[in-house]
């Protein structure tokens, strides 16, 4: 099954978890790491839009936020939640992430994307080249958390990323805990983060919900 034909079919599911309560707090923060007032923010991947009231806060009357992503399904969700703004202020586009469908921005965010991509090193560099430099970036990815306190919870973590992978059944989920389905993702996240790395100063990496989850931001050189 295709990356957008499982967020198609999952879109309502996915909803509920990325809203789930304590997630806001996440997604505010991201949001505050790359829009200011008046920015042009570009959303790659952006779901059902659980980001675009945070963004769209940050960047206020006089900026836009742009959400692009490549599944019918979430991005109708998407659509609605824009609905509550003019078109101006936001805007929900079809396209492909790893070549953005966006002429300029002052920053981008990629919020649990990174990991589908089969080169995030370079679709990060595309999104570093179009913000261009002082444009900011920032990426939120789950991984394997290295906090102690998370650490017992790993195999439950193992077993969501498996559930959540495109073309995996019961038996990979039940299977997950005891394998390391989490491996091919952290290895993704970490060559995104090693790009964003290369390209930025000014970082800043902030860890959320026991360690699972981290975000990573930067303005470009
Ligand atoms: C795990 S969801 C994250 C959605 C949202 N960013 C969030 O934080 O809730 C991943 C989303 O990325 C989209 N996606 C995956 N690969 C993409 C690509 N190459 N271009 C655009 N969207 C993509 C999927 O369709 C899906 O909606």
């Amino acid at each position: 099954m295709s990356v957008a034909d499982f967020y198609g079919r999952w879109a309502a599911l996915y909803d509920r978890v990325a809203t789930a309560p304590g997630v806001e707090r996440w997604r505010r923060a991201a949001a505050e790491r790359v829009a200011r007032p008046g920015d042009t923010v570009v959303e790659m991947g952006c779901g059902t839009g659980a980001n675009l009231p945070y963004l769209q806060e940050c960047v206020g009357p006089a900026g836009r936020v742009v959400g692009v992503d490549l599944a019918g399904p979430p991005l109708r969700w998407a659509r609605d939640r824009a609905g509550r703004y003019g078109d101006d202020d936001v805007a929900v586009v079809r396209g492909d992430a790893t070549d953005p469908p966006v002429g300029t921005a002052d920053a981008v965010l990629g919020t649990f994307v990174c990991g589908l991509f089969d080169d995030p090193g370079d679709v990060v560099d595309r999104w570093c080249d179009l913000v261009g430099p002082g444009g900011r970036v920032a990426l939120m990815d789950a991984t394997a958390t290295e906090a102690a306190v998370g650490r017992p919870l790993v195999p439950l973590f193992r077993a969501f990323v498996a559930a959540g992978a495109p073309g995996s059944g019961p038996g990979d989920v039940l299977r997950a805990p005891f394998g390391r389905p989490d491996e091919p993702l952290s290895r993704r996240v970490a060559a995104s983060r090693a790009a964003l790395t290369d390209r930025t100063e000014a970082r800043r990496y902030e860890t959320f919900g026991l360690g699972f989850v981290g975000l990573l931001s930067g303005r470009v050189r």
